[in-house]
């Protein structure tokens, strides 16, 4: 009867530090939005582009620039990037030929300068991680030993986004309703092939 009791209040403990975590993830000051849309599938994965939207009124990230983690759930790789880059290419001894960009399993992306060649740039990447209210950064990258459809793709999960001198908590990844896109003469929508979004905001100055 005892140890029932005290199971109880253990569970409640538990469901109330969910409920207060998840309640610190809405905040009147706005937050930062990372969306990974998955563009195309390809033989062992997928392309996706990653933005992170600055939805902060008052707070910028300034130089030198924001990073992000994540943490594979699989044996992921990533073949390549674009307009970002990761800080540890890792362990990548049992490749031969091709040779991927990153074999971490939790891998950290850091931006491009802005002098990078256009050639390697995509669209809002490379501002030197500096990212002002109202604005977004974006990379590519390619995903490989992944799966290939939407049933046997797996999410990256426990999502970190740190800027200098300031703390940021990431909720979990969601899958989201996919992003819809509009051609520049406003004739044909397409539609990613799956979104998943993760919400960060400001903990702390540190
Ligand atoms: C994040 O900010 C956007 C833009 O203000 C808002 O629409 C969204 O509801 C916010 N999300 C959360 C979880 O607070």
């Amino acid at each position: 009867m005892e140890s029932l009791f005290s199971a109880m209040i253990v569970l409640l403990l538990v469901s109330f530090s969910c409920f207060t975590s998840s309640e610190a993830l809405t905040s009147s000051n706005g937050n930062i939005t990372i969306k990974w849309d998955l563009m195309t599938w390809t033989p062992d994965g997928y392309v996706a582009v990653v933005s992170a939207y600055n939805y902060q009124k008052q707070r910028s990230i300034p130089s030198p620039g924001w990073k992000m983690s994540w943490g594979w759930t699989r044996k992921e790789v990533i073949w390549s990037m674009v307009g970002a880059r990761t800080t540890k290419q890792g362990d990548c001894s049992m490749f031969k030929g091709n040779i991927p960009h990153s074999c971490i399993n939790k891998p950290t992306v850091v931006d491009l300068p802005p002098k990078t060649p256009y050639n390697q740039q995509i669209a809002n990447c490379c501002k030197g991680g500096v990212l002002k209210p109202g604005l977004e950064s974006a990379f590519q990258i390619s995903v490989g030993k992944a799966g290939t459809t939407v049933k046997t793709v797996r999410m990256p999960v426990n999502f970190m986004f740190t800027a200098p001198k300031q703390q940021y908590l990431c909720g979990p990844t969601k899958n989201v309703r996919p992003t819809t896109f509009i051609s520049a003469d406003k004739r044909r929508m397409t539609r990613a092939l799956m979104t998943w979004n993760i919400i960060c905001v400001f903990n702390k100055a540190t």
